[in-house]
């Protein structure tokens, strides 16, 4: 899956268009609580201003649904890449138009236009070949750096790529390389830490998983799905009903390949969702009813630590508990530390389980952290994702 980047291509002069996901969070006041997406596209933004480009960003913020809501505008996210890049990044007030392309023409090699919120229009998520042609219009070189819409066909993310040589951003290049790794040639022995809430989330990428793993650690409110599918007592614990026969048949499977699949073994339960709830702890087998599953106990923590010694590839997704309320933060605080310690290649997916490294600080101690939530799924579940198979090939 070699693809060309923006690397083998000249630039001076050109009109660059580049679609990035600054999909960042907002606070009410509209700052930013979140600016990794920004600085994760800085490599691709300089190099392409340093080769001499004329820059022009697309992005989408939140889901606006084809209408101007003026909260989702990327104004403040102009402001920001201003200060992160040292220069003015200036700001469309529309991504089409007669006014956005005099914008356009005006722009100079070095320097950055950032185009409002491509989905204010409707015709973006519908993927319509005129609004993808009004983009492609603006430039003359497509460059994709967003690998966190890499999974949606949207105009900005596939459609442009009809109408100009398209190439991935450095951004999209790692994201590539080292989830693809994970996939494709692991250093060994690897295993996958799998959290989250949900069972069905998770399906594709276990699946997936499951010929390429040496083992494979469960946490999070999905390990009680398993669990009651193996005919325990989960009491008031997130359970989803509706997937048990999807678990039991993976339970068989996991049986059937010999791949060690470790489940939690004992529970942090609590007697209602909610911080200042009573908590206690809970052996594997039994969750009485009036309780719930809220992190994995300190055994589990144990085993689980066990288990990702040696390992030469650990790749982590989902948090193992309901680590934003203190009390129950502890399995994936640990867990955290333990990976943060490891002598492997690590990689990290999922908005969860970055947003408690990066609250750890521990960002800096592992290999990757992908900026894809359900892009980085997607990709882990073997599915070829629309804004990378657009790309040119090496
Ligand atoms: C994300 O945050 O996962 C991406 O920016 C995609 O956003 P979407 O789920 O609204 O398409």
């Amino acid at each position: 899956m070699k693809k060309k980047t923006i690397r083998d291509i000249e630039l001076r002069g050109e009109r660059v268009l580049m679609r990035v996901d600054f999909n960042v969070p907002l606070d009410k006041n509209l700052n930013i609580t979140d600016d990794t997406r920004i600085r994760a596209s800085l490599p691709t933004i300089n190099y392409a201003l340093e080769k001499g480009a004329k820059l022009i960003l697309m992005s989408h913020l939140g889901r606006p649904k084809g209408k101007v809501i003026q909260s989702m505008s990327l104004g403040p996210v102009a402001k920001r890449l201003s200060q992160l890049l040292g220069i003015e990044a200036k700001m469309a007030d529309d991504c089409i138009g007669q006014k956005v392309k005099r914008q356009v023409d005006t722009l100079k090699e070095g320097e950055v236009l950032l185009l409002e919120n491509l989905r204010f229009h409707p015709e973006e998520e519908k993927s319509d070949e005129k609004f993808a042609q009004a983009l492609a219009n603006l430039g003359e070189i497509y460059v994709n750096d967003a690998f966190g819409t890499a999974h949606r066909a949207h105009a900005s993310t596939e459609g442009v790529a009809n109408f100009l040589p398209s190439v991935a951003g450095l951004l999209m290049e790692k994201e590539i390389e080292y989830l693809g790794k994970v996939l494709e040639n692991p250093a060994r022995p690897f295993v996958a830490i799998l959290g989250g809430a949900k069972v069905s989330d998770k399906i594709g990428v276990i699946e997936n998983l499951l010929d390429k793993v040496d083992s494979l650690l469960i946490g999070g409110a999905m390990a009680y799905t398993f669990l009651r599918a193996k005919g325990k007592e989960m009491g008031d614990s997130l359970v989803e009903e509706d997937k048990m026969d999807m678990a039991k048949d993976l339970l068989e499977r996991v049986e059937e390949k010999g791949v060690p699949f470790l489940l939690p073994v004992d529970h942090v339960i609590a007697n209602e969702f909610s911080e200042e709830a009573q908590v206690k702890t809970a052996d594997e087998d039994v969750i009485p009813s009036g309780w719930r599953g809220m992190d994995v106990g300190e055994e589990t923590i144990v085993q689980f630590s066990q288990a990702l010694q040696g390992a030469k590839t650990v790749l982590w997704n989902g948090p193992l508990g309901v680590f934003e309320m203190a009390p129950f933060s502890n399995g994936t605080e640990k867990i955290a530390k333990v990976l943060a310690e490891l002598k492997a290649i690590t990689i990290v997916g999922g908005g969860d389980s970055v947003a408690a490294i990066s609250r750890l600080g521990l960002s800096g101690q592992f290999t990757h952290i992908s900026t894809g939530g359900g892009a980085s799924l997607e990709f882990l579940e073997g599915k070829v994702l629309p804004g990378i198979a657009v790309l040119a090939d090496v």
